[in-house]
């Protein structure tokens, strides 16, 4: 049996009601931090890593997202005409190729849950163990899947990040038995706990490499938190068996299924790029000018 991790899913078919109307006929995953969607931030992470076969579980309602993914030639070929062959290029290089690149999307028809979705890719993956990504938790910086492959060592790898205590309820959080630099070792994990429930402040962050028993363990997982088929569930279910370990990763995270972290992702990158960068300061400038003058 393998132990590279050659495949990644990416779970795509939610509704993305927190972000409602602008999700009505844009899926989530294609909301832009500045000028790129979500999902190519997970595609190029997932690149960096070398992963091999990309996974999307998706919905028939989101066709959008399989036309962003894909390179389309018919645009390319009329930005060329327009004198923009730097732009085509850089969209040919963002976008797979069908020919050579490994792409396949399967359909999550109900919303079972995040298990659910994963479990959708099972006939899909290849041998070894699988990555998943979840692409609104955005991680910028260095690139979190590719260093979570490197420190891969076994069972089920999950990266982690210590939240506040008000804001365990909204994650999976570990059950800590050890911790060794960047690893934690747990012996169990738990689905969006009350917060006098949670097992410690160290909270999953939507990356995972898992050992593919992880399918087995999904077929017979019952329904969890908010009535749904969890992944943090099955991860537990065979924590003797298949041990779990959490990653501190390097990189910042931003949280883009909520609107304060699109606008902090959205703030962090301008404030890298010297045009929007002065844009940003002139904005902050006036509103401080307003406030001192009110
Ligand atoms: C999912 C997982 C949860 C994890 C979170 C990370 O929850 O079920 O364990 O902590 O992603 O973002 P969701 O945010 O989809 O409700």
């Amino acid at each position: 049996m393998t132990t590279q991790v050659r495949t990644a899913i990416f779970p795509v078919a939610g509704l993305g009601t927190r972000f409602l109307p602008a999700t009505k006929a844009t899926p989530k995953e294609l909301l832009p931090v500045l000028d790129t969607p979500l999902i190519q931030y997970a595609i190029d992470e997932a690149r960096a890593a070398g992963i091999e076969r990309m996974v999307f579980v998706s919905h028939k309602s989101k066709p959008a997202i399989e036309r962003h993914v894909m390179d389309d030639i018919r645009l390319r070929r009329e930005l060329e005409a327009r004198g923009k062959p730097q732009l085509a290029e850089e969209l040919k290089e963002a976008a797979f190729c069908p020919k050579t690149d490994d792409v396949v999307f399967t359909m999550q028809d109900e919303p079972r849950g995040l298990g659910h979705a994963v479990l959708c890719a099972r006939e899909h993956v290849l041998d070894g163990p699988v990555a998943v990504i979840l692409p609104d938790d955005l991680i910028l910086g260095t690139p979190c899947l590719g260093e979570m492959i490197e420190a891969y060592d076994g069972g089920h790898l999950v990266s982690t990040m210590a939240v506040a205590a008000e804001d365990v309820s909204k994650y999976g959080v570990l059950a800590v038995t050890s911790q060794q630099g960047r690893i934690t070792r747990a012996h169990g994990m738990v689905e969006k706990p009350a917060v006098e429930d949670a097992p410690s402040r160290l909270a999953v962050i939507g990356r995972y490499v898992l050992d593919p028993d992880i399918f087995h363990a999904l077929e017979t997982q019952a329904p969890g938190a908010g009535g749904e088929i969890q992944l943090t569930d099955a991860i537990d279910a065979h924590a003797m068996e298949r041990p779990i370990s959490g990653f501190r990763f390097s990189g910042t995270r931003f949280d883009c299924g909520s609107k304060s972290g699109m606008l902090e992702a959205t703030l962090h990158l301008a404030g890298q790029d010297p045009e929007l960068a002065e844009v940003l300061d002139a904005y902050t400038g006036n509103r401080n000018h307003a406030r001192s003058a009110a």
